[in-house]
């Protein structure tokens, strides 16, 4: 039976333009909306940009414009960027709407009336140089619990935690580096205790009566919060801010973290006007059958697992049935930097590449896990070649070019022999829907590469393209076999990559689209095959140097454009006494490669790299670098300057023969030289 399902990915912040982390989880949520459609679910997309709070009129009041101006030109870059990258979303809206405006106002107000609100003063960050209190994001210090520096006055990066600006050890203004003082303003707060027993029953399994399907370690994740019972939450913050402004507390400002969540819901009454469908039967159906899903980052967990839920419930709007949470996108290895080019912008993909690729890059890669994503530019452009190219693409486009170039283009019926291979083609694509919506899709994907892996070794065995004059009918038949599993396979990318499926059927003159009831219907015999269309080709590797040169550039010419990234607000050592070239001759610097690089048990600072010097052979080095590389492996591969005379030092982990150059003061922010990839092993740097 056709379910009624909304779908929501997060909503995208709208002071500035989207970069690839945003696509991730878009492309995750798209591959879900498709999938489940092609089920023959009822399902919506409903999205918004979110458009509230600090950073925004921050932003808007350096570049000289209105918040609302500012909003719509992001508005509008988001819209054009994710129509791009192909999302078949339904709606996308903005927060700052009259139908968002509406339900915080119903919200907070049932809230209110439960007696579940409670307003009291609280001393605040206040900085006198900025003249305003500094809410989460614009105060910085040392997480109260694991003591990492430079975290946001909301949550901790790094171990998670959520705490109140005030909490913050050596907090600085964000804005302006001001150390701020202490203030007292009355807010608003909801008192989340009340829902805690709520929460609690609503994160059980659906299956055991519960209210929701979460993977273990989000319900985890949960129950960790509600033990150490759930704190009174503060939605207010102080003017100036753009926002709404509370009912009945003037001066006071709906947080952002209320307000967005509720653009889903302000998005889908637009959308059921627009569109002539029931708003009630998605929001205000608690209990019903509608699924509400939601795509989030593991980031914004605590907002859309606690507060969501609780503040829904004790408003009488439906909670979500699932909440699907993804890991963070790096890119060669590490997280994402504009000093490195590989902060890259949804633009500045889609002016070099197909979205296609990236599309079926990222989904290959993804489960339902909360594990990171690496998008490794070799090993992007070899798995799209690889399985793509070599693999998909090929099955189809060598049987279809070859019934259509050498046999006339009637298609005929699938080899009896190749019956077995199609049985089980059929059997293993009958896996693929409940895999894509469970938010499998790596593993759905797998499905479509082995059914193209049989076919290709029967295609390779049966050799048609020996038999087009001695037997063109045994030829015809053995294509047909594997334009059958080619139909298989293009159903299954489908939800990946819609062009390819659309490709397809227009080739095998399908009455109907795709979708997974229809697709393992035989094709009729007589069908004449039309002209094959290219579905992949191969990806080069200077078309990705080319976007991460151009990640790079964006981000020179953003940081000339923002005075706050040009104002230095670091030290450095002094420069040392002026020498000649002669000082430089003793040290011997040469290229080498990283071969192996590993942590080191009982070592937390250091990492063990194996360097090739080239016919120099190869050196043991240990590196003070770790904390700056949690991912020891993305070094691997690199080319690095090394201190190669240096005389050998016996540690307590081994000899260390040699030191890696590196820049950077803190431990925590060194940055290895690299070297350009054609410096050859065991080269004098000079
Ligand atoms: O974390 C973010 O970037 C937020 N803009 C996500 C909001 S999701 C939802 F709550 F609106
Ligand atoms: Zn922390």
């Amino acid at each position: 039976m056709s379910k009624q399902v909304l779908v929501t990915a997060a909503l995208t912040y709208a002071n500035g333009p989207a970069h690839l982390g945003h696509v991730l989880e878009a492309i995750q949520t798209d591959v879900y909306v498709r999938a489940r459609k092609m089920l023959g679910d009822d399902v919506i997309w409903m999205w918004a940009a979110d458009t509230h709070g600090t950073p925004i009129m921050l932003r808007a009041r350096r570049e000289g414009i209105t918040p609302e101006e500012l909003v719509a030109r992001s508005h509008a870059e988001h819209l054009a960027d994710y129509r791009d990258f192909g999302l078949g979303f339904d709606i996308y809206y903005t927060t700052h709407s009259p139908e968002d405006r509406a339900h915080c106002e119903a919200i907070f107000g049932a809230l209110k009336q439960r007696g579940h609100t409670d307003v009291r003063a609280v001393e605040q960050l206040y900085s006198e140089q900025d003249e305003m209190f500094l809410p989460d994001r614009f105060v910085k210090g040392t997480c109260p619990n694991c003591k990492s520096e430079d975290q946001y006055g909301d949550n901790c990066e790094v171990c998670g935690a959520t705490y109140s600006p005030t909490d913050l050890l050596d907090p600085y203004s964000a804005v302006s580096g001001d150390k701020p003082v202490l203030r007292d303003s009355p807010h608003v707060f909801i008192k989340l205790e009340s829902y805690a027993d709520y929460v609690r029953e609503w994160a059980r399994p659906r299956a055991e009566g519960g209210g929701s399907d979460l993977r273990p370690e989000v319900r985890n994740f949960i129950t960790s919060f509600l033990e150490k019972g759930l704190r009174d939450w503060d939605i207010s913050r102080d003017k100036p801010y753009f926002g709404w402004e509370i009912p009945g507390h003037p001066g006071k400002y709906f947080y952002v973290w209320f307000d967005a969540p509720i653009g889903y819901i302000g998005a889908t009454e637009k959308w059921c006007r627009d569109n002539g469908r029931d708003f009630d039967s998605y929001w205000k159906n608690e209990g019903g059958d509608t699924e509400i899903v939601h795509v989030i980052g593991k980031d914004i967990q605590y907002f859309h697992c606690v507060f969501w839920p609780a503040m829904l419930h004790g408003a009488g709007y439906t909670p979500p049935s699932r909440v699907q949470v993804h890991g963070w996108l790096m890119v060669n290895g590490t997280k994402m930097s504009k000093s490195r080019g590989t902060f890259i912008l949804a633009r500045t993909y889609l002016d070099h590449l197909s979205p296609d690729y990236l599309r079926y890059y990222l989904a290959a890669k993804l489960g339902a896990d909360q594990n990171d994503l690496d998008l490794n530019m070799e090993d992007f452009a070899n798995r799209v070649n690889a399985d793509l190219v070599n693999k998909l693409a090929n099955l189809a486009s060598r049987s279809i070019k070859f019934i259509v170039g050498r046999l006339g283009g009637r298609l005929g019926a699938p080899a009896e022999d190749a019956a077995p291979l199609l049985e089980r083609a059929r059997e293993r694509f009958a896996e693929a829907p409940a895999l894509y919506a469970e938010f499998e899709s790596g593993k759905a994907l797998r499905v479509a590469m082995e059914i193209a892996d049989d076919l290709n070794v029967y295609m390779t065995e049966a050799a048609p393209w020996k038999l087009t004059k001695s037997d063109p009918e045994r030829a015809r038949a053995v294509n047909a076999a594997a334009v059958y599993a080619s139909k298989l396979i293009a159903a299954i990318l489908k939800p990946v990559i819609p062009s390819w499926a659309e490709k397809m059927e227009r080739m095998l003159k399908l009455e109907a689209p795709m979708t997974f009831a229809n697709a393992a219907d035989p094709i009729p015999p007589e069908t004449v095959l039309g002209a094959y269309e290219t579905l992949a080709e191969r990806v080069q590797t200077k078309t990705l140097d080319a976007i991460i040169e151009a990640g790079r550039q964006q981000a020179a010419a953003e940081s000339a454009e923002d005075p706050a990234a040009t104002s230095h607000d670091y030290e450095v050592e002094a420069l040392s006494d002026e020498v000649g070239i002669e000082a430089f001759g003793p040290v011997d610097l040469r290229v080498g490669s990283v071969l192996e690089c590993t942590g080191v048990k009982g070592a937390r600072k250091l990492l063990q790299l194996t360097v090739d010097l080239g016919p120099l052979g190869k050196r043991t080095i240990f590196s003070g670098i770790a904390k700056s590389y949690p991912d020891p492996a993305a070094l691997v591969g690199k080319r690095v300057a090394v201190f190669a005379n240096l005389k050998p030092r016996t540690m307590k982990f081994g000899v260390s023969e040699g030191m890696i150059l590196a820049a950077g003061a803190s431990d925590d922010a060194v940055t290895v030289v690299e070297l350009d990839p054609r410096a050859r092993p065991g080269e004098r740097i000079t």
